[in-house]
């Protein structure tokens, strides 16, 4: 394993899901039985990434600290950055640029839900590239709303292309981004789009054209939810709801990850477990217990 070091990227202006966000990070907001943010987190954890940089405005930043403390009661390190104002998605690189200290990377956004089986050993093969970058390509129905791959008739990705009106394929590229520690200095020359931001597409692309990027499909055997709009928030709770009902284990729980990882012993997942009392959540930690 790499010394690979975590962002999420947990900013933004949340316009989009007013009137709820007006008073709350989206990012805190509840996906059924969790904060959102609970979820990007055990999407990297997964990777066996320990150390977090969370990237916030400046105004909810405190409430992340409220929410998520120091990251020590789950054996993690949590550093939190802010960023001024929502200038886009590679600028994540630049404001964690201190935080990664030379490290490679693996970043993911507030807003994305990872899930399916074969994940760990996804995430594992492209914590392993050591030069370049991974990042995953999912089919959907929507595909102008997203980063969307085109591909040559071998099947080898040729450039990934911002909200493009006419999509060169159904395939988005996923919020989770494996890079190299040449992303920050990569990031620096990247220029705002015609939309104002430095996007990751950009960025991406100067990997690609130096053949350092690999795009892996996510077959259809996995879920991949994010949540723009009210409605898709909506379903991500559904889809939660109804797999840990079915199957009574939990998603995005990140205690048990921490515990299965053995980062955290028995006497720190039972502290945790009495915090939740008898609530469904606190009952699931003490039943991994025995
Ligand atoms: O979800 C995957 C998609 O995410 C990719 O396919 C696209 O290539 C990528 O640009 C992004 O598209 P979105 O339209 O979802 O980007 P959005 O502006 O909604 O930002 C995604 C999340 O990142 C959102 O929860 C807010 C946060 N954010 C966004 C920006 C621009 C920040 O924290 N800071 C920012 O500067």
């Amino acid at each position: 394993m790499t010394m690979r070091k975590g962002i999420i990227l947990a900013g933004g202006s949340g316009t989009r899901l007013y009137p709820i966000t007006i008073g709350l990070s989206k990012q805190l907001i509840p996906i059924y039985n969790k904060p959102m943010i609970y979820y990007p987190i055990s999407t990297l954890m997964m990777a066996g990434i320990r150390e977090i940089c969370i990237i916030t405005t400046p105004h909810d930043q405190e409430q992340f600290k409220r929410s998520l403390g120091d990251g020590s009661q789950w054996g993690m390190d949590f550093t939190y950055v802010v960023q001024p104002s929502p200038d886009g998605l590679a600028q994540a690189y630049l404001l964690a640029e201190e935080f990664l200290a030379g490290a490679s990377s693996a970043m993911v956004l507030g807003d994305n839900v990872f899930f399916g089986h074969g994940l760990p050993d996804l995430l594992a093969a492209a914590d392993e590239k050591a030069t370049g970058g991974t990042v995953f390509g999912y089919h959907v129905a929507d595909p102008e709303r997203y980063g969307v791959v085109a591909f040559d008739e071998t099947g080898k990705a040729t450039a990934i292309i911002e909200k493009p009106e006419v999509p060169p394929s159904n395939f988005a590229v996923t919020g989770l981004y494996f890079l190299d520690n040449t992303a920050s200095e990569r990031a620096r020359a990247v220029v705002p789009s015609p939309r104002g931001e430095l996007e990751i597409t950009t960025l991406l692309e100067t990997y690609l054209e130096e053949g350092l990027l690999d795009v892996q499909t996510m077959g259809r055997g996995f879920a991949w939810l994010d949540m723009g709009t009210h409605a898709s928030m909506l379903d991500a709770g559904n889809f939660v709801r109804t797999l840990e009902e079915r199957q009574e284990l939990q998603i995005g729980s990140i205690d048990e990850i921490a515990f299965r990882k053995g980062w955290i012993d028995d006497e720190a997942l039972a502290r945790r477990a009495a915090m939740f009392g008898k609530n469904t959540y606190g009952a699931y930690l003490k039943s991994l217990l025995k």
